[in-house]
């Protein structure tokens, strides 16, 4: 089952290009006459007039599922103009927070099992709200008891730690914005550019992750002795750095925090010293300068130690770091929404070297379940 690999975390990392096919396949189709791309998602398609009418879209998720809705925020909010909050189930359940009948709550969940995501679901069918499941476990509880939904077709995860399943959980999400705003002419232009990027992704991970990851097992030597490491991004690389934070203290058992590069200097740039190795997502999009600006100021507080960037192939503003005290992992460009599909592959493989290096069991991390039922 394992094949090759010596885990199956590694083995479902490097399976991400089949996988993320998996998941757009029949539903992303090329007009070969006209070179446009037309997106089909059957599973929602009956209730896609009661969400475009829906006064706001609320996603409700644990942990690396958490992230992928945090990651596709943006998206769904430029693409329908639909207000969207994204709920952590546990939160959620705890204010019981005021819901409607014109509300649409979307339940993202590898398992379809998880006991939080599912007493949010319950809460949500009571209140008469349209209810959206977006499992990869067929048959799941949370895929009976929505009203509609997406299926992740990404094969079976079997390791804790969640990887092509949190990729392909963004693409499943960033395709429900795609159908949703498929008649919206004004929209058209932007939807065919992340349609045509959504279709060459998997070409790009599997061209690039070989080299991705000879770079990140030297990263991991040189961070092995770390007790704690910083990572941090902003706009649609916020969601990478908290991913990227759950995947290292998951299976490392290294305090890892994401700071949204933003609040540094309200707070965490006191932690800021030569010991404490700082990995930076700085991706080709409007929030570079505001990215630049921070580790610069990151930078400036330092003299020595591990620094890292994680940005673009060949990104004119990055590459004048490299060499200094900086290392850079560059990775495919991709469309801005979709960067953070690609960005996480560094900190998968990172948390993965990590954790061989010191000896742990990998696919079953120490107090982890793969699905928290209870
Ligand atoms: O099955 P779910 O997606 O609902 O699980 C939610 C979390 O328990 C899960 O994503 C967890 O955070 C991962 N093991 C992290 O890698």
């Amino acid at each position: 089952m394992r094949g090759s690999f010596d885990h199956y975390m590694l083995k479902e990392i490097y399976e991400q290009p089949e996988s993320l096919t998996s998941t757009m396949r029949g539903r992303i189709k090329k007009d070969e006459g006209t070179g446009r791309y037309e997106i089909h998602l059957g599973g929602v398609k009956s209730r896609l007039r009661d969400i475009l009418s829906s006064s706001r879209i609320i996603f409700v998720a644990c942990g690396s599922s958490y992230h992928a809705c945090l990651a596709a925020r943006q998206v769904v909010e430029e693409l329908t103009d639909v207000p969207v909050s994204v709920e952590l189930a546990s939160d959620f359940n705890d204010r019981k927070c005021p819901l409607f009948r014109s509300d649409t709550c979307v339940f993202v969940s590898q398992s379809g099992e998880t006991k939080d995501t599912l007493e949010s679901l319950s809460y949500a069918k009571g209140a008469d709200a349209v209810t959206v499941g977006v499992v990869n476990v067929v048959g799941s509880e949370i895929s009976r008891q929505t009203s509609c939904g997406i299926h992740l077709n990404a094969g079976s995860e079997i390791g804790v730690a969640s990887t092509k399943a949190y990729t392909s959980q963004i693409v499943a999400l960033v395709m429900f914005a795609l159908q949703l705003s498929h008649d919206r002419h004004s929209k058209d232009a932007r939807r065919q550019e992340i349609l045509a990027a959504l279709h060459e992704m998997p070409y790009q991970i599997e061209s690039s992750i070989k080299r991705i990851d000879e770079v990140t097992l030297r990263l991991a030597k040189s961070l092995e002795q770390s007790a704690s490491i910083l990572l941090s991004g902003r706009g649609f690389q916020f969601a990478t750095c908290l991913e990227g934070a759950l995947k290292i203290k998951e299976v490392s058992y290294t305090h890892t925090e994401g700071i949204h590069s933003g609040e540094l200097k309200h707070g965490p740039l006191a932690l800021i010293d030569d010991h404490m190795p700082v990995i930076f997502f700085a991706a080709s999009d409007n929030t570079k300068g505001h990215i630049q600006s921070a580790l610069q100021q990151v930078l400036a507080r330092r003299s020595s130690g591990v620094f890292v960037i994680v940005c673009t192939e060949d990104d004119p503003d990055m590459l004048k770091y490299r060499g200094n005290m900086c290392e850079l992992v560059e990775v495919p460009k991709t469309a801005d929404c979709l960067q953070s599909i690609i960005s996480i592959l560094p900190m998968q493989l990172l948390s993965y070297h990590l954790a061989v290096y010191r000896g742990h069991n990998v696919d079953q991390p120490r107090h982890l379940a793969k699905s928290v039922t209870v």
